[in-house]
């Protein structure tokens, strides 16, 4: 029993390294294999996600009624480490880098519900699958 418990605490709080060689909690690894898979699915051709990739979705513009132009650089800063302030609210938003922010890509419940949040924001639609994967690799790397 007492080994069972071991190992069960073990993987409840251990981080691993994945693929992408970035550590993340095992509920996020899974989270990110998932988007992998759903990905691949989508696109026979998927090679895995890209933070170059990434980088263009949080940098490009697009059209908003409001605001006039809208990233996610608007409310994120072009500095995942540094904090934001939102664009639509004017309120303060912690940095999203795992660097900088300890909480950050830690409940993929919270990573769920803001890049479908955010992507509706900027691009008038969820993210796929591997614009999601491709966003987490870009703003995880600080
Ligand atoms: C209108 C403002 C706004 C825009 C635009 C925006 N975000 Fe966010 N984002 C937020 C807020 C607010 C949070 C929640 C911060 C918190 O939990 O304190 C957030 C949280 C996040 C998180 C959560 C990190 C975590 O693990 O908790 C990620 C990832 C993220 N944003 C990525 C993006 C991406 C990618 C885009 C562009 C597609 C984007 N954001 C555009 C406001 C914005």
């Amino acid at each position: 029993m007492k080994i069972i418990t071991a190992v069960f605490v073990v993987l409840a709080i251990g981080c691993f390294s994945n693929a992408y060689g970035v550590t993340f909690n095992q509920e996020v690894n899974a989270y990110i294999q998932n988007l992998e898979k759903q990905a691949k699915q989508q696109d026979p051709s998927f090679k895995g996600f890209s933070a170059e990739r990434g980088k263009q979705i949080f940098f490009d513009q697009q059209p908003h009624q409001k605001l006039g132009k809208i990233s996610c650089t608007s409310c994120h800063t072009d500095d995942v480490r540094k904090q934001g302030k939102n664009a639509k609210t004017g309120k303060v938003i912690e940095p999203i880098a795992p660097s900088a922010n300890p909480k950050a890509f830690t409940s993929v419940k919270n990573l769920e519900k803001w890049l479908k949040r955010n992507f509706n924001d900027v691009y008038g639609r969820e993210g796929t699958a591997k614009e999601k994967g491709d966003s987490i690799l870009y703003i995880s790397q600080y």
